[in-house]
């Protein structure tokens, strides 16, 4: 589709004619790959865009539409070569979408407007799967059918007749029952089930799907002809996962109710499958705000969402508002923003992190997805990429599920050109060239055994220990650990691995250049004469001022100071911190705090045993074999040696020994105290150091076992769990005095209740 250009009203005739037939006829294509293959050749959101589009020429020059127009038909083809026709008794129509909370209160107000009077809404939840027709005969299920073209649909009676929860008979009293109904509905499969026939189809060496829509339209559009006992067996069980919810009816003469909810009350007694999920409110504000509601919490339905329904209650008033050709003036479709769009898959990547596993990462043509801009997912490895079908060059399905990160759903294999290439597993790492190996014999995920050396392993481990959880030094970042220990330029990198961190001066700093890369694309940007250009993040010329003085080679810049003092005062940073800089794999704060307040000192941590160590509570025996392992490293001693050496303290002043603080007996000894919110005069860490220097457990989560919880503003599900539980709530001075004279000195409880 070229690029609109022009606001509609900027458009001449001629090139709002030319418009209108390259909308349509890009409009019918994705129609026809959606409802009659399965396939998603542009995301919703594109689709969505380009009607819209097509609506607002028509609008402006109502001479251009044609009967046939997308805008005036419903989406789906008839005629099928799989199954056979079946025509509808009442037309199936579409819906008419709005994208924001002010188009909903526009259609609300002008219903009211038609209407004449208040209305009362009904709001349900927008399935994304697919619509079926029931028709019920005497109570009898007699076809089941796809909606097709709206007018003619597919005859998928056999496979519906598998589908869990859609009766054959109608229940209660035969003579009650109509001559002849039509049941609407979507179906779809659940999300787990869903991930489970992802999980089969993998097993099965075939391709996942890329979502659960094309899951549920797949199953059900299956022919059972043709295949063999293992086949059928695959189809039924892929059929016994999907589900129905019905949210509607079609032709029914003299239907005994006069509102959508008595609708829904009468399917549920025929034991049809309803929503549970439905409201009916007297207000547009009411609607909107169970729009809100569950945009927020989209996530937490059995099935996928796409947005809400809004239907007009009275079904009097469905008469009286009527519809256009294409979809019902009672009723629309609310659309949350889309999780899922499609992109260019540019190429695919491998990139080795601070442990040494080499992971393949797709670099995409950038796109928004769920309110981010997103350019590149992780693929785990060779196997999640093979299980996935893509190819670089594919267009692919990526989809972001609102904080979840973005995933690489599959490919759109009929938009391939046969320019797509396979991607190729590097046999060996990267940034250094040592063989990949599996860290264990039949272990998928490879890694770069080159530990010490390897350059991107240096780089995310210096890294780690500039981060927060390590000794947060701020100037120690992605970029400064980069510059560091970047094996591409002139300069030698000052740093082959953290030994040198703290040796470091101005002039290791000073000559270090770095290339700059374009953060759009991630290659080098250029000069004008084609050279890369290039960055020095720790010099700068020197200012008149200076080179007045005398000074006129090249200062040091800020970040270069920055930095060096911020290593200097790291070097007598609490222990743990000290523990978690040193990457011991499995010691993280967490353990490196039980391992830090039990002995005191590194030298203490390095004379235990296995068993001194894993007695610590919080240790246990894995990470106290990670311990020991770490120590029989040559290299590894060497970077605590030349720590040492340049000043860090590996020790807490004034700790007596190892178990020396349980067995004094702070004032907290034997207490647990959980800190949430903000507490007036702590930050959170310095909290939690107060609670344990007071001899006390630091802990995370309210149980029965806590004898307090600290809260400030901001505290939220912990401060509701001791309530539940009865744990005495203090607040922040209170806290203050429990860290420095005991448990004793604090005013009473006050009574339960
Ligand atoms: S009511 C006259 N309610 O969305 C049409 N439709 O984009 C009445 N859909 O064609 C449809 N969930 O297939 C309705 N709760 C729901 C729905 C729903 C999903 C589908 C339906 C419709 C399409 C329009």
């Amino acid at each position: 589709m070229r690029v609109v250009e022009k606001t509609v009203d900027e458009l001449t005739r001629d090139e709002a004619r030319d418009e209108v037939e390259a909308l349509t006829t890009r409009i019918l294509e994705l129609r026809d790959a959606y409802y009659s293959r399965d396939t998603v050749l542009d995301d919703d959101a594109t689709y969505d865009a380009l009607v819209r589009r097509l609506e607002a020429i028509e609008h402006l020059f109502p001479e251009l539409q044609s009967q046939d127009s997308p805008t005036q038909t419903v989406g789906g083809r008839a005629e099928t070569t799989l199954f056979a026709p079946v025509e509808h008794a009442e037309r199936m129509l579409s819906l008419d979408n709005v994208f924001s909370a002010d188009e909903f209160a526009d259609w609300a107000a002008k219903v009211e407007r038609d209407a004449g009077r208040p209305v009362r809404l009904l709001c349900e939840l927008k399935i994304d799967g697919l619509a079926l027709n029931l028709r019920y005969e005497r109570g009898l299920l007699v076809t089941a059918a796809t909606r097709g073209d709206g007018r003619v649909g597919e005859d998928v009676t056999q496979n519906v007749l598998q589908v869990a929860g859609i009766p054959q008979r109608l229940a209660g009293d035969p003579s009650e029952l109509p001559d002849l109904v039509e049941v609407r509905g979507e179906v779809f499969i659940p999300k787990v089930a869903f991930d489970e026939l992802n999980a089969l189809q993998r097993e099965a060496g075939e391709r996942e799907f890329a979502n659960p829509r094309n899951a549920a339209s797949g199953s059900l559009r299956q022919k059972a002809e043709g295949k063999n006992d293992e086949q059928l067996a695959r189809m039924r069980d892929r059929l016994s996962r999907l589900r129905m919810l019905v949210h509607g009816i079609g032709a029914w003469p003299n239907p005994p109710v006069s509102a959508q909810s008595e609708v829904y009350g009468l399917l549920e007694r025929w034991g049809l499958p309803i929503s549970t999920h439905f409201r009916v409110h007297d207000s547009a504000a009411g609607a909107a705000e169970y729009i809100a509601y569950h945009g927020e919490h989209r996530h937490d339905v059995e099935h996928e969402i796409d947005g809400v329904v809004v239907k007009v209650d009275e079904l009097a008033l469905h008469g009286e508002l009527g519809a256009t050709s294409r979809a019902p003036r009672w009723a629309i479709a609310y659309k949350y923003p889309p999780e899922q769009v499609n992109t260019k898959l540019l190429d695919i990547v491998v990139s080795v992190g601070r442990t040494g596993r080499a992971t393949p990462y797709a670099v995409m043509q950038k796109v928004r997805v769920a309110g981010s801009e997103v350019r590149q997912a992780t693929l785990h490895n060779q196997d999640v990429v093979k299980a996935k079908g893509v190819l670089i060059g594919d267009t692919i399905v990526l989809r972001k599920a609102g904080d979840v990160i973005p995933e690489v759903l599959g490919p759109v294999v009929e938009l391939r050109d046969g320019t797509e290439r396979e991607f190729v597993m590097p046999t060996n790492c990267p940034e250094c060239g040592t063989a990949l190996r599996p860290a264990k014999e039949g272990d998928v995920d490879l890694r770069c055994p080159n530990a010490r050396s390897c350059p991107a392993q240096v780089r995310g481990r210096v890294e780690h220990i500039g981060s927060r959880g390590g000794l947060d030094i701020e100037a120690l970042g992605e970029v400064s650990a980069a510059a560091l220990t970047q094996p591409d330029v002139p300069s030698i990198p000052p740093l082959q691995t953290e030994a040198g961190l703290f040796a470091l001066t101005i002039d290791d700093l000073l000559p270090i250049e770095v290339v700059v890369t374009d953060a759009e694309t991630g290659l080098p940007k250029l000069e004008a004469d084609g050279s890369a250009r290039r960055r020095t993040p720790f010099r700068r010329n020197p200012s008149a001022a200076e080179k007045k003085q005398g000074l006129d080679g090249p200062q040091p810049s800020s970040a270069a100071l920055t930095l060096l003092d911020e290593l200097e005062k790291a070097k007598s940073k609490p222990l743990w911190r000290l523990l978690v800089s040193l990457n011991i794999r499995h010691v993280g704060p967490v353990a490196a705090r039980a391992l830090a307040d039990w002995f005191g000192s590194l030298d203490a941590i390095r004379a235990a045993s296995l068993d001194d160590l894993s007695a610590v509570d919080g240790v246990g025996s894995i990470i106290a074999e990670a311990v020991l392992d770490w120590f029989t490293v040559d290299w590894h001693v060497e970077i605590v040696d030349r720590w040492a050496a340049a000043g860090v303290q590996f020790s807490t002043p004034g700790h007596a020994g190892p178990g020396a603080a349980a067995a004094a007996g702070g004032v907290l000894a034997g207490l647990t105290v959980v800190a949430t919110g903000s507490l007036d005069g702590f930050t959170r860490e310095g909290a939690q150091e107060a609670i344990i220097a007071a001899g006390g457990k630091a802990a995370s989560s309210v149980s029965k076992k806590t004898d307090f919880v600290a809260a400030g503003p901001g505290a939220g599900s912990k401060l509701a769990k001791a309530e539940e539980l009865g744990v005495r709530i203090i607040d922040a001075a209170q806290f203050a005095i429990l860290v420095t004279e005991g448990p004793d000195a604090l005013p009473p409880a006050p009574p339960a209740g």
